[in-house]
C-alpha cells in the first residue's frame, strides 16, 4: 500500500510542478498594450493595495525581485510618483483595508516611506500595513518612527550560518549570524509584528544547519517566521549555481518536514509562514486577497480575472505618471477555469477551504471546475474532506509549497520580459505582426 501511495505522491509532485510551469511559463497570454488601460473598482469587492519599492543598496545573487541600485534622487522622485499614483487610485473610487509594501528594501528612504504611508492612511480606510526590509534599516529608533503606521515588518535574514551568508553575498552587507541576531533582537517589540524571512534548501545546507537556523530564529523571539524554499527560476539558476554551488541531492521535502515538526506548536499562517499566535494579517499578498491593485514600477494587479502589469522601467513609469497616462503596459486574461484554479491554490496554500463559502464567494462550482484536481488531491492523500471543508494533509502542505514556488518562479518570466526594453519592443513587434496576420486572414 505504501508503495502505491509513494508512487501516486511522486506523480502528484511532478504533475503539480509541470502543470504550474506549463500554465505560467508556456501559456500565459500576455497582451502588450499601448492603450490607456484604467483600473476600475467594483463596489461589491474588497481589494488589497500593493505598493512596490524597487531599490536595494546591493543585489543578492539568488533574488529576482524587481529592483534597481539605490540612488537618492531617483528614489525620492519615485516615491513622489507613487504618491501621485495613489491619489489617482483614490480618484478612481478604490478603497483598501490592507496595504502591503514590497521590495526591494521598502525602508530604504525612511522619510519618503513615512510620508507615503501617512498619505495612504489619509486617503483610504487602511487598518493594517505590512512592509519588507533588510537588516540594515531596523534599528529601534528608526522603527519607532513607524509606530501606528507599520503593523508588520518582515526582515530578510535568509540564514544565520556565516558560510551561507558569505555565499549569498550578505555577510559583508548585513553582518554575521550573531550580528544579525543582535540587530533583530533589539527590533522585536517596537512594532506589533516582526517577522523573519529565512530560506531553506540551500545547496550543501545540512540538517544541522537548518535546525540551528530555526533555533537562532526562534531565539530572537519574533512574532512570525517565514521559511521560503530556495527558488531557482531558470533565469537565476546559473547565478545561484555560481555563488551558492550545486548539490546533487535535493533535501527540500525532508527539510520541509523538519520545519513543520519544529514549528508544530506554532500557528500556520500558510504552508511556509508560522506565527507564535494566530493573527489576521495578510502574509502573502497573492495568498490572502484574491483581488489586489498594485502601484509602482513593476507592480502586478489582479482584477476581475485579469493580471495587469505596470511599467517596469523607471523612466517609463515616471513619464506615464507625469503625462497622466495609465501605468499599465500589459495585461493577461485568465479564463474562468484558470481563475478558479488560481483562487483554489491560494486558499489551499492557506490551509483549508470551506467549500460552501468558497463557492458562494467566488461564484465557482468546485465539482464542475475543479473536480479532476480535487480527485487527484484526494487520491494522493494531499487533502481530506471533512464537514464541508477541504483540509491539507502534511503531504498536501508540501504540494502547496511546490505549487507556490513554481508560481513565483513562473512570474520571473514576466518580470524578465518587461525589465528588458529590447524584449518589450520585440514582443510588441510580434504582437503587431500577429494582429496583422489575423486581420489579413479575416479579410481573406
Ligand atoms: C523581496 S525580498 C525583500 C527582503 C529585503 N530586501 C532583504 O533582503 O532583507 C523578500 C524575501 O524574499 C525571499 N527571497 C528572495 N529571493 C528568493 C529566492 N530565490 N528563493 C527563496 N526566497 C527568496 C527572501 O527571504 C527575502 O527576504
Ligand atoms: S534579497 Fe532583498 S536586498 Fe537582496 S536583492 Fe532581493 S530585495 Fe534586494
Amino acid at each position: 500500500m505504501q508503495i502505491i501511495t509513494n508512487f501516486i505522491q511522486n506523480f502528484a509532485k511532478k504533475y503539480a510542478s509541470k502543470t504550474m510551469q506549463n500554465s505560467l511559463y508556456n501559456s500565459l497570454r500576455i497582451d502588450i498594450s499601448d492603450q490607456n488601460i484604467e483600473k476600475i473598482p467594483d463596489p461589491a469587492k474588497n481589494y488589497m493595495l500593493y505598493m512596490h519599492v524597487p531599490f536595494c543598496h546591493t543585489f543578492c545573487p539568488y533574488c529576482s525581485f524587481h529592483k534597481y541600485a539605490y540612488d537618492k534622487d531617483a528614489c525620492k522622485a519615485y516615491f513622489s510618483a507613487l504618491r501621485t499614483e495613489m491619489r489617482r487610485t483614490k480618484e478612481a473610487g478604490y478603497d483598501f483595508k490592507t496595504l502591503y509594501v514590497g521590495g526591494g528594501t521598502t525602508l530604504i528612504d525612511e522619510d519618503e516611506l513615512l510620508r507615503t504611508l501617512e498619505l495612504a492612511k489619509s486617503l483610504f480606510n487602511i487598518e493594517e500595513i505590512s512592509c519588507e526590509s533588510d537588516p540594515n534599516h531596523i534599528d529601534p529608533a528608526s522603527l519607532a518612527r513607524f509606530r501606528g503606521l507599520i503593523d508588520r515588518l518582515s526582515v530578510g535574514v535568509q540564514s544565520f550560518d556565516d558560510e551561507i551568508l558569505r555565499k549569498a553575498a550578505r555577510y559583508e552587507k548585513f553582518g554575521s549570524g550573531e550580528v544579525l541576531r543582535e540587530k533583530l533582537s533589539k527590533a522585536v517589540g517596537v512594532l506589533p509584528i516582526l517577522s523573519l524571512d529565512l530560506i531553506f534548501n540551500f545547496p550543501f545546507q545540512t540538517k544541522e544547519n537548518l535546525l540551528r537556523d530555526i533555533a537562532m530564529a526562534k531565539s530572537v523571539n519574533p512574532e512570525q517566521i517565514t521559511m521560503y524554499p530556495l527558488m531557482k527560476s531558470p533565469l537565476m539558476r546559473d547565478q545561484i549555481a555560481r555563488n551558492l554551488g550545486i548539490s546533487s541531492v535535493d533535501n527540500e521535502e525532508e527539510f520541509y518536514k523538519i520545519i513543520c515538526d519544529e514549528f508544530s506548536s506554532w500557528h500556520k499562517n500558510n504552508s511556509w509562514a508560522f506565527a507564535r499566535e494566530s493573527s489576521n494579517i495578510a502574509d502573502e499578498y497573492v495568498g490572502a486577497n484574491h483581488e489586489y491593485l498594485g502601484i509602482g514600477s513593476g507592480a502586478f494587479s489582479f482584477l476581475d480575472g485579469r493580471l495587469l502589469i505596470n511599467a517596469f522601467n523607471l523612466s517609463d513609469y515616471s513619464a506615464r505618471i507625469k503625462e497622466g497616462k495609465s501605468t499599465v503596459i500589459a495585461t493577461c486574461d485568465f479564463s474562468d477555469s484558470e481563475r478558479a484554479k488560481y483562487i483554489f491554490l491560494t486558499e489551499l496554500f492557506n490551509g483549508e477551504i470551506d467549500m460552501a463559502k468558497f463557492q458562494s464567494a467566488n461564484g465557482i462550482n468546485l465539482r464542475k471546475e475543479l473536480g479532476r484536481e480535487i480527485s487527484l488531491l484526494r487520491l494522493s492523500n494531499a487533502i481530506s474532506v471533512e464537514g464541508g471543508k477541504i483540509i491539507t494533509t502534511q503531504f498536501g502542505k508540501y504540494l502547496c509549497v511546490i505549487l507556490m514556488k513554481e508560481f513565483y518562479t513562473g512570474m520571473d518570466k514576466v518580470r524578465a520580459t518587461f525589465k528588458d526594453d529590447a524584449k518589450i519592443k520585440r514582443a510588441k513587434h510580434i504582437a503587431i505582426m500577429e494582429e496583422e496576420v489575423q486581420n489579413a486572414q479575416q479579410i481573406a
